[in-house]
């Protein structure tokens, strides 16, 4: 059987948060592609309108806050009163705030757990009984290699990266009607990095992440992208709990090195 015919997606629902802007753009894409119904959310409505055009033709394109309980149980209820199910949840959408330990606020710390980490959870919590009728239904957590590595002035970023991570092992012995995977990527050429420099700064953030990747470049949403559809896809049923890498070999060749 060829890729695309393992990687069909007719017939099922997809609802990903984050999804006007780089890698939740790049997975909205990927699944419209292939058949699935897209539900594209986002906190950015006019980021959402503006690529409606890639969520596929029978895409639901909804503004959501994936950190506000409200705002995800009234996209909850939409879905329920169309009478729709979901086949696949991504919790994708994210946020980076550059802070040292010395300096850390309250208001850029709830900004990113509500974001990377309570939201996830509500998500699993409000959209699962959508989607524990539905065979083979999984929930993708998109977390990160700063889940694992030292990161200066990220230490709220890095905590809930690894929190989503075991979240979602947890998650697997509660929820055994559901897969969920958690995907780790790398160093992504998207706009997050706006958050870092800007310019030709960024340029040199930018060749600096691709000298450190073992592979030689930074990653594409679409590498991301291509990981998703494997972890949803019926090639994965087997898959559960587990946490993939898609980093280009970056962390084990930054590791401690012994000789
Ligand atoms: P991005 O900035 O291009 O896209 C993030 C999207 O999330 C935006 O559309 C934004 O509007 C949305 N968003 C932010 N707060 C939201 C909220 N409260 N509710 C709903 N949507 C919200 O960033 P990127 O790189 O595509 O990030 C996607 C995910 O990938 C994030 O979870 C990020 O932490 C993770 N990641 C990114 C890496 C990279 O190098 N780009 C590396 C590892 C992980």
């Amino acid at each position: 059987m060829g890729s695309e015919a393992v990687h069909d997606f007719n017939g099922k629902t997809v609802l990903i948060t984050g999804a006007a802007s780089g890698i939740g753009l790049g997975i909205s894409r990927a699944f419209a592609q292939r058949g699935a119904s897209v539900v594209a959310t986002d906190i950015n409505a006019e980021g959402l309108e503006r690529q409606r055009g890639d969520y596929g033709q029978d895409a639901l394109v909804q503004e959501m806050d994936a950190g506000s309980e409200d705002s995800i149980l009234r996209v909850a209820a939409l879905l329920k009163a169309r009478s729709m199910n979901v086949d696949v949840l991504v919790n994708n959408a994210g946020l980076a705030r550059l802070e040292a330990l010395d300096a850390l606020t309250e208001a850029a710390m709830d900004l990113q757990w509500k974001v990377l980490l309570r939201g996830p959870m509500l998500c699993v919590k409000y959209l699962s009984p959508l989607m524990v009728s539905q065979a083979n239904a999984s929930v993708i957590n998109i977390a990160s290699i700063a889940a694992t590595i030292q990161a200066r002035r990220h230490a709220v970023y890095c905590a809930c990266k690894a929190g989503i991570t075991k979240f979602t092992q947890d998650a697997v012995k509660e929820m055994p009607a559901l897969r969920f995977n958690t995907i780790q990527p790398g160093f992504i050429d998207t706009p997050i990095l706006e958050a870092y420099a800007t310019g030709s700064e960024l340029e040199a953030v930018k060749n600096d992440f691709a000298s450190r990747t073992p592979v030689g470049r930074m990653g594409r949403v679409e590498d991301i992208a291509d990981a998703c559809l494997f972890l949803a896809s019926d090639s994965a049923t087997f898959i559960n709990g587990a946490t993939l890498k898609v980093d280009g070999g970056v962390t084990v060749a930054n590791s401690l090195e012994f000789l």
